[in-house]
């Protein structure tokens, strides 16, 4: 048998351990991985020396904004700024216009996505208090999980009542998907911002005191309660401080299936960025204090924070730049960033190459249910790749970015370890640092491949499902109510 490409001289790092391997690809699958002499003849080699072959990241949260706010990114930017960030998977977030809460908007993201993106991926369907009824037509039509947002943020939808999240949990705890969820209390957070306006407060420090992190922890504890009570498997978002370690913690510790991701912003810019950064800083969840990033660390480290995602969130200059911190809009990109950040910390000994691929690849492959398919370099995966050279490096540049939003806190930023290629399905679509021509339109979406475990529903005969005999009143006249 011949292989398309086999890849030699590199170092293929595992969740468990680096060490010399050629990979052979074959029919956009990993054939073989082992001793150079046991690889097949190939139509292409590839030296890979000096490089490390690491899982392609899945970054589980970005906002590529299409359709709806073109100026801020497609899907064709959004994915070259991933294949230039070594990242082969994404799963793009539903507060696009119109926002991706029914069956009808899903496909036609489904077919804007299919058509421009470089990498592969998955779309999230939005789970509002509107949109309960809506689940099992966003089901069929492919959905990798479904986002809540219990706080309200760039696209301003609305976060449904306590008393809606538990219904829409028992309806999505039936079907195994995940609910991802923004975990930031609304009350809490709008009654301060409009405090704070009334006070005169105008810089962006108090964009940080209208959200202090018993916003957060407060909506986690609510969102895992709920989740033990319904058996909904769920995702925390965006962990922005140390106090909401204790309730994921405890979740995990009574069997709830909850997970947890960070993001670099979290673990490397601080309260102490704001003056430096302006507006370019807000974002939601606000970045905080410095003495939360050690303990976002060790929860990566010890499990509690099982993975690296970005929230990438593109805006333009204009948008991130205006003088009342209130109308500067929140977000920044990242998924370009964060490999070369995080390899940045590998390389100041703040953990093993190992550690990361556990991190951005082989966890969200498994908590969404893609792995071995996805996150994996062994025979039968997909070949999705991102070769790195943890020796190269570079002054972040925001005008240099794929991304088209220009401005981001990363401008300026010295890193060490830059992916230099990434093959997506056995295809490179960025080599040698260039995006590769004709590979927009090869991304797929996942869902197909995905494949959750069993529901695990709990309190089944209490839901409101049970207890009304299935008749609900249309969400408008429940709302109006
Ligand atoms: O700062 C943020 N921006 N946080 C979010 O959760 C949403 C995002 C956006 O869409 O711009
Ligand atoms: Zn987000």
């Amino acid at each position: 048998m011949t292989a398309d490409l086999v890849i030699n001289n590199g170092i293929v790092v595992t969740p468990d351990a680096a060490f010399p391997a050629s990979v052979a690809i074959k029919d956009e699958k990993i054939l073989a991985v082992g001793a150079p002499d046991a690889m097949p003849s190939a139509s292409e080699t590839l030296d890979a020396s000096g490089l490390h072959i690491l899982p392609g990241a899945i970054d589980v949260h970005v906002h590529f904004r299409d359709p709806g706010y073109p100026n801020k990114e497609d899907w064709e930017s959004g994915t070259a700024a991933a294949a230039f960030g070594g990242v082969t998977t994404v799963f793009d977030m539903p507060n696009t216009i119109p926002a991706t809460g029914n069956g009808t908007i899903l496909a036609e993201k489904h077919a804007i996505a299919a058509s421009k993106a470089h990498v592969d991926f998955g779309l999230y369907g939005l789970l509002g208090e509107d949109t309960i009824d809506n689940v099992p037509e966003l089901i069929a039509g492919g959905v990798i999980g479904f986002k809540l947002y219990m706080g309200n943020t760039f696209g301003k939808i609305p976060s449904p009542s306590t008393g809606a999240m538990l219904e829409a949990f028992e309806v999505v705890a039936e079907t195994g998907k995940r609910i991802s969820l923004h975990a930031e209390t609304n009350s809490i957070m709008e009654r301060r911002q409009t405090r704070l306006t009334q006070a005169g407060r105008h810089e962006p420090l108090a964009h940080l005191d209208s959200r202090p992190a018993v916003v957060a922890v407060e909506a986690v504890s609510r969102a895992c309660i709920l989740a033990e009570w319904t058996g909904a498997r769920i995702h925390i978002l965006h962990i922005s401080s140390a106090d909401e370690l204790r309730p994921l913690r405890e979740a995990k510790a009574r069997g709830v299936d909850v997970t947890g991701e960070t993001c670099p912003q979290y673990l490397f810019l601080s309260a102490d960025d704001y003056a430096r950064f302006s507006g370019v800083i807000r974002v939601n969840p606000p970045v905080r204090e410095k003495n939360n990033q050690e303990p976002i660390f060790a929860a990566l480290k010890d499990g509690i924070i099982d993975m690296i995602a970005t929230d990438h969130a593109p805006h333009t200059p204009e948008e991130k730049t205006r003088s009342d911190i209130w109308a500067v809009d929140c977000g920044f990109p990242g998924v370009e960033t964060q490999m070369p950040a995080m390899l940045t910390a590998v390389n100041a000994g703040r953990m093993s190459i190992s550690d990361y691929v556990r991190w951005s690849a082989f966890n969200p492959a498994r908590h969404w249910g893609l792995y071995p398919r996805k996150g994996a370099i062994q025979p039968g995966a997909d070949a999705d790749l991102a070769l790195v050279d943890l020796a190269r490096e570079w002054t972040i540049d925001d005008a240099k970015i794929q991304s088209r939003s220009k401005i981001s806190p990363w401008h300026g930023r010295k890193v060490k370890g830059l992916p230099v290629h990434t093959i997506v399905r056995g295809r490179f679509v960025m080599r040698d640092r260039t995006l590769v021509s004709g590979t927009k339109g090869w991304g797929r979406s996942v869902h197909t491949i995905q494949q959750m475990p069993a529901p695990a529903i709990r309190n089944a005969g209490k839901t409101m499902r049970a207890v009304t005999g299935g008749i609900r009143p249309s969400p408008s006249k429940e709302n109006a109510a």
